[in-house]
């Protein structure tokens, strides 16, 4: 059988070369600088230009060890005849950045769109991995259209202490609430500190990282199986030098996102999150990439998809037991790809130059108590449930595989809370009268209104019902909540009480009935008194007064639009001067 040879390689045909062909002043310049940096001519003239956009910062935990991976892809970017330039980004560090690294997803991602359009990159590799980076590099990159493949940083390892395992995130809330119903001594806390981060990486729950990367790796922009391999096996590092290999030969074949992601790409991501109990984070991201895509993704079909498919990774928080370790070595993404098969759009390209198919055409399972098969998944439906009804018009979401099933079918009295500020003051005061049935809201926590759209929505239960063996209550907010968190909590609604939502309007005392399998969420209250409060109600005073937070304040959608900045959502490329 012949081959064809491969097609040739023109070097005029590089975007970086009209920076660095041209004989005129502007290219002499431009040439000179990299000479004084100690480049030669035989180091890039004519070779594809690989940006390497690197979020490392130590002030991003889960990032620690990019530095050394950008230069384990540059060993890849030399092999294949590239040029590497490593360009330090924005990074988003889940646990250091406040208020909430969501008011700076948009930031992070029009850095991304920028430095790509100015500088003379041909295709360029993401590195990210903790939470709101891996949404904020691709959406980025998409707008921006030239080849890109997302490198995610990896889980870290497992946590141990004493006998048991611990999640990120997850043991972190559970162990909290037992130390605050007084069955935790300092000693075991204080180890239970030292023991929860194990490595470098990123949080090894199915927390919103390990989502997101998995969400990129569906989508086809990741190579496959690099979302599941811990960041500090050996396997990462020798990940990292094939696709400074592989994003060469995209550079050259122009493969850009425009050409990889469609509608049925966007669904492989949504089935995958759903199947893999993905964190409630990723709906917003979702929908927000794909509007970068030109794809009109929408709540509905998250619901639509949610009713087929099944959770069939059994990692915690929506699984019992497994972290993303033992996902890995039972065959990690791809091994679950190949058991969603039948779900799946494998016909999609993908940043490997094969299809989705054809990527996962070999995978494994090697454990099958992790990775379950369509017949014998953890859930029977979607880990996310899209729920509506007055008191959420454009929808909100629960993810009830991590939730208690006693509260899947309930009607509540409400105790309400203004802001956080007044829910840490008052939610242990007990002339609230707070009971197990009780159904605790929370307003002036979502975009607008927190502002930022922090992760506060998985509300706190009062001490005295931890004492007493309450471990999950219905909460209600239009806050987002942690990747890693569980519990009955109704996330995302939409529009949020700043905006005058019906949350706004919720009293005291009023009845509101959830129920999980019809997807309803009702404030039991007739329209008229709604009328009446919703006369009464005054817009809250505008929190940024300049910077950046007053443009995210006057241009970021609502949690059902994805949150990104109506600017930004649609549209073709901007187009590049040509005069430079
Ligand atoms: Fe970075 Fe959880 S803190 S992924
Ligand atoms: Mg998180």
């Amino acid at each position: 059988m012949s081959t064809s040879p491969p097609p040739p390689r023109d070097p005029t045909t590089l975007r970086s070369h009209r920076w660095f062909g041209p004989d005129d002043l502007r290219s002499f310049g431009h040439r000179s600088r990299l000479k004084g940096m100690g480049l030669a001519d035989d180091d890039y003239r004519g070779k594809p230009v690989i940006g390497i956009l690197n979020t490392w910062s130590d002030l991003n935990t889960c990032h620690s060890h990019l530095r050394e991976r950008a230069e384990e892809i540059k060993r890849g970017v030399w092999q294949a005849g590239g040029f590497p330039v490593e360009v330090p980004m924005m990074s988003l560090g889940e646990m250091l950045m406040k208020p909430s690294t969501m008011l700076y997803r948009n930031l992070l991602a029009m850095e991304t769109e920028e430095v790509l359009r100015c500088h003379p990159i041909d295709a360029a590799i993401l590195m990210g991995g903790c939470d709101k980076t891996t949404p904020a590099l691709l959406m980025g990159a998409i707008s921006a259209d030239l080849p890109t493949m997302f490198f995610p940083a990896g889980p870290m390892l497992n946590a141990r202490w004493k006998k048991e395992t611990l999640g990120s995130g997850s043991d972190a809330w559970k162990y909290w609430a037992e130390r605050r119903a007084g069955n935790l001594c300092d000693q075991s806390w204080c180890q239970i500190e030292d023991s929860i981060a194990r490595s470098p990486g990123h949080c090894m729950t199915m927390g919103t990282a390990s989502t997101m990367t998995a969400v990129a790796e569906s989508l086809g922009m990741s190579l496959p199986g690099a979302s599941s391999v811990p960041a500090v096996l050996s396997e990462h590092s020798r990940l990292a030098t094939r696709y400074g290999r592989r994003i060469v030969e995209m550079g050259w074949e122009d493969l850009k996102p425009s050409r990889i992601l469609t509608a049925a790409s966007f669904d492989n991501a949504v089935i995958t999150d759903l199947a893999i109990g993905g964190s409630t984070n990723a709906i917003i991201h979702i929908i927000a990439m794909a509007r970068r895509a030109g794809v009109p993704l929408t709540l509905d079909r998250f619901d639509e998809l949610s009713r087929l498919t099944p959770v069939v990774a059994n990692v915690r928080p929506s699984g019992a037991k497994f972290l993303m370790e033992d996902f890995y070595n039972a065959g990690g993404l791809t091994a679950l790809m190949k058991q969603i098969e039948s779900l799946l759009d494998t016909n999609c390209l993908t940043v490997s130059g094969a299809t989705l198919g054809e990527n996962i055409a070999e995978a494994e399972v090697y454990d099958d108590d992790v990775i379950r098969s369509l017949d014998n998944p953890v859930y029977r439906e979607g880990g996310t449930f899209v729920l509506r009804g007055n008191l959420a018009p454009h929808g909100c979401v629960v993810k009830p595989s991590a939730a208690d099933p006693r509260l899947f079918d309930h009607t509540g009295s409400a105790v309400v809370f203004e802001n956080y500020a007044d829910m840490k003051a008052r939610l242990n005061d007990e002339g609230l009268g707070i009971t197990a049935d009780s159904v605790i809201v929370l307003r002036s926590a979502g975009p607008l209104g927190a502002p930022g759209f922090p992760e506060w929505g998985m509300l706190p239960i009062p001490d005295r019902l931890l004492k007493a063996g309450v471990r999950d209550l219905v909460r209600i907010s239009d806050s987002r909540m942690s990747g890693t968190s569980y519990g009955m909590c109704i996330l995302h609604v939409s529009p949020e009480s700043h905006l005058g939502g019906p949350l706004a309007l919720v009293q005291t005392g009023d009845s509101i009935q959830l129920n999980v399998h019809e997807r309803r969420l009702d404030l039991l209250v007739d329209d008229e008194e709604l009328a009446r409060r919703r006369a009464a109600w005054t817009p809250p005073q505008v929190y940024y007064e300049r910077g950046y937070g007053q443009l995210f304040c006057k241009h970021v959608t609502q949690a059902h639009d994805g949150c990104d900045f109506d600017f930004l959502q649609h549209g073709q490329p901007t187009p590049e001067p040509d005069i430079f």
